[in-house]
Order: C-alpha cells, then structure tokens, then sequence
C-alpha cells in the first residue's frame, strides 16, 4: 500500500447534496479502511450558521441516511468525527476565508485536497481567494466537478481562471464515471484479455452500443438541468468516457498521460454531426407524464421547479462514427434519458455475422457474438455465443448461450465511485481524470451538434415518461439494419 500522506481534505459546498450524499460516505469508507491518515483533517466549508458539534450532529444523521445499511458504525464514527472540521464562509466573498486559512496553516506541510462541490461559477474565485491568502502549496491539488462549462468558450474561461492559481498536473476533473469499478474493468478486459485484442476492431465487431438509462427525473435540479439537457448532463462527458474507454488504441501504460492521451485522439477522431446528419443520426426526447412501473411521475414541465415551454432534451440518441483506421464504418450508437422505464446502463459490442453457415436454414438462427458489459444497477460482464443443443436431435440444432465473466461474485464491498477517485486525488494519481484538453475536445465535438440542433431548430420530441424514449430513436438504428439490444 502506497504511504499515507497527512492531508486536509477541504470540501468547497461541504453541506451541498454531493457532498453528504457521496462525498462524506466514501471519506467514511476511506478512513474505516485506514486508507487515509489517521491525522487526515476533513474540512467543511459552507455558508450556514454552525458550530462544530452542530456540524458533527448533521454528517453523523446524513452518514447514518446514505451509508449501505450495515456499514455505519457508531464505535467508528465517534472516532471519525473528530477529524470532521467546519468552516462558515461565504466562497464570493475573499476576506471570509480568514477562518479557513487560520485552520489550514496549523498543519502547514500537510498536503491539501481543495474539492470545489460548487456552481462553476464559483471555481475561478475560490481559487484565487485561496491564492491571495496563501493556501496554495506544492502539494496542494483542487478537484473540479462537472460540469465544467456548458461549451467550449465558458469551460475555456473556467479552465483559464483555475490554471492561473493551479498547475495542470495539480487540477483534477472528476467523471464519477471513470471512478465505477466495472468502467475500470474495461481497461482490465481490453488489456489484459490476448483473446480480445485481434478482434477489436472494424473486421469483426459490426457496431457497439452505449446506454445509459435513468428512471428517475429531476430530483429538485430543474433549474441546472433545463440549462444543460441530456447533450451536456450525460453524453459531453460520461458517455464520451465510457467510448473512449472501449474504443481508444493501448495506451502504454497505466500512466497519468498514456491513457488519457490515447482517449484524446479518440475524441479528435469523431465526425461532427452537421447538415442533414442532424436529422439521421441524432433524437431529441422530453418526457411528458406517464407511469413508472405502477407509478403516476409528472412531465418534465410539472416538476418541482418546471415551467412550460422549453426546448431541453431530457433524452438523447445519437450515431457516432469515428474515422480512423480501427473503426472505419463501425457505428457507436450512444443512448440516454431520464424518465426511462428502468434505470440500467450497458455496453454491448455486437460481432460480424459468420461469413458463411454450414448449418441447417442457411443458418438462420445462428445470432452473433454479443459481449455485454453490464455497469449497473447490477454490474456483470457476460458473453453470448453459439452452441449446440445436447443430445441427439434431428440435425444438429443450435442455440445461445450466456458466458458469464463476472469476477465480483463474493467479492469483497464494490466501493463507490468517489471513493477510488478521491483516493486517487490524495495518491496524486491523475490516469482517471480528465485533462483540459480532453474536455476542450469533447466540447468542440458537442458544440457542433448542439449549435445544430438550436440553428435548425430541431424540436425534442415528446416521450412518455416510462418507455424509452421517443420511437424515432429505434427508427435511427433499425434504418441502419440494427436494432436496440433487449428491445
Ligand atoms: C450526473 C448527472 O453527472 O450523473 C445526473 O448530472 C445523473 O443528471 C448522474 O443522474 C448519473 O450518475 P449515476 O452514477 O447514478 O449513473
């Protein structure tokens, strides 16, 4: 195990819905698992009236409300709570950083966790406050999260503000994505597998899907989402991630740069959707009122916070093409909503047909390969072959069978997502956060599609809340000889 580095983790927005429901979770888990110093500090900063105990009192009722039923322990947390720290500030305001600065500089070689849970708008000041009263030191890291801008030109002038304060090797952008272990079991299933490596590629997988499905609606956002829309909420980043992952060449190493690097040239490589190609290989969707399973949910104008007549895509179908040599004419279908019948996220790689059957009907009934890599709700990697029926039947008869390839069946806690990540920050292990010019190049690849939905004026259309999603987006597939795997 590397070794534990004394470190203040301050969370910028540390009474925020993020911070109690992932954030202080996983610091629990961390510092139960001793993956943490045992002289680590965590600091809250936030603008509400609180004393220390106040401040202890709530993470200990929110530690209780969001820890999996049998991981809290009152033994543990009356030990945990005294590395809990509160700080009142208000973050636009720099002289009420005084409170913060006192507190960080009775611990001065202590490495500093700055995590910004925080509107963006926020990021450039913190930072800079955090540089006027001197807090910024060698070992001092600030971890972004999404979204960073909600184009090129505002995450642009987001990533200048911060890189005046941080060094690139320094700022950390979080895609809670890339810290789930099955998105992680992609690099161990591309680049440890010798099987998979020959037939990565355009001569023997005939398209890949992508789906990330969400039964749930708003959940109080309205105001943040009917600004962003599934285009900018999902695809722009987790999605874009989770491609990356399965398509990009292998990098190197595991290193900071070597995959992040190869993930960028992945991004540089997909065609713009302009023109006509807006209308074919991209849906729109807004869920309207429906039932999620026997349950009435509200339209995306009813919810807490809604109001009619807007544009916002809460569902997003596309077709990607990525022109280079491995990929050519392998079509990546990307999928996502809120509002869906089932909350499930999925990879699948569909194989080629055989070139040439030997069995009965020509072999008609002979499906291809499929290698389905399930992200959650449940996590599960599975392969579908081909295979003969036991027995003596009349010629020989064929039929599918599921391999599974699991390797978490009795394994240990899966942990969450923010625990890697947060431990990655205060490793310093930067392979799975985004660098600048990897956002910068999935903006440039978003905004082109986003400009041309709003210049064409390319309407959602309106889908049921509980199906999933509008018809024209199996319309999009199947006109391409396809169809939505499980539908
Ligand atoms: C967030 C989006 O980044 O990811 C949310 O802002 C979305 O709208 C969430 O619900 C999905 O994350 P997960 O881990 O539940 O799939």
């Amino acid at each position: 195990m590397n070794e534990k580095k004394v470190c203040d983790i301050i969370i910028f927005g540390g009474h925020g819905d993020l911070a109690l429901r992932k954030l202080m979770p996983a610091l629990y888990h961390l510092c139960h698992d001793q993956y943490l110093s045992t002289n680590s500090r965590i600091i809250s900063v936030s603008r509400e009236d609180f004393t220390q105990e106040e401040h202890r009192a709530l993470m200990e009722e929110k530690l209780k409300l969001n820890l999996k039923a049998d991981c809290y322990k009152q033994e543990f947390f009356n030990g945990f709570k005294e590395r809990l720290f509160y700080v009142k500030a208000d973050l636009a305001d720099t002289s009420s950083y005084k409170v913060l600065s006192d507190l960080l500089r009775e611990r001065p070689d202590s490495d500093r966790v700055n995590y910004l849970s925080t509107s963006p708008s926020l990021f450039g000041h913190i930072c800079k406050s955090l540089h006027e009263f001197d807090l910024i030191h060698k070992n001092s890291r600030v971890v972004l999260e999404k979204p960073i801008g909600r184009d090129l030109a505002s995450s642009r002038v987001i990533n200048e503000e911060v890189a005046k304060h941080f060094e690139e090797s320094a700022i950390f952008r979080i895609d809670h994505y890339l810290g789930k272990d099955t998105v992680q079991n992609i690099l161990a299933l591309r680049f440890s597998n010798m099987l998979f490596a020959p037939i990565w590629n355009a001569q023997y997988i005939d398209h890949i899907q992508i789906t990330v499905a969400e039964s749930v609606g708003l959940e109080g956002r309205w105001g943040y989402y009917n600004d962003y829309g599934a285009m900018r909420d999902m695809i722009q980043n987790h999605l874009m991630q989770l491609l990356c992952l399965m398509t990009m060449e292998p990098p190197v190493s595991l290193d900071g740069n070597s995959v992040r690097d190869e993930k960028l040239k992945v991004i540089r490589s997909l065609r713009f959707i302009e023109g006509d190609d807006l209308n074919t290989k991209t849906v729109r969707g807004q869920y309207s009122a429906g039932a999620i399973g026997k349950e009435y949910v509200p339209g995306f104008f009813e919810e807490e916070g809604g109001s009619p007549n807007s544009d916002t895509e809460t569902f997003a179908a596309l077709r990607v093409d990525i022109d280079n040599w491995r990929w050519n004419n392998v079509p990546i279908y990307l999928r996502t909503g809120k509002r869906m019948s089932k909350r499930y996220s999925e990879i699948v790689v569909d194989f080629k047909k055989i070139p040439h059957s030997i069995f009965p009907n020509k072999g008609a009934c002979i499906e291809t390969n499929k290698l389905v890599i399930r992200l959650q709700p449940d996590e599960s990697i599975s392969m579908f072959i081909m295979n003969k029926v036991p027995g003596l039947t009349d010629g020989m008869r064929l039929q599918k069978v599921k391999l599974n390839l699991n390797a978490t069946e009795n394994a240990p806690r899966v942990p969450d997502a923010y625990e890697h990540l947060l431990l990655d920050v205060v490793r310093d292990n930067p392979t799975l956060f985004m660098r600048r010019d990897e956002v910068e190049a999935a903006w440039i690849w978003a905004d082109k599609i986003l400009d041309g939905w709003k210049e064409q004026g390319v309407k959602p259309k309106s889908y049921p809340a509980g199906t999933n999603g509008p018809s024209a987006s199996i319309a999009m597939i199947e006109k391409d000889g396809r169809s939505w795997y499980g539908e």
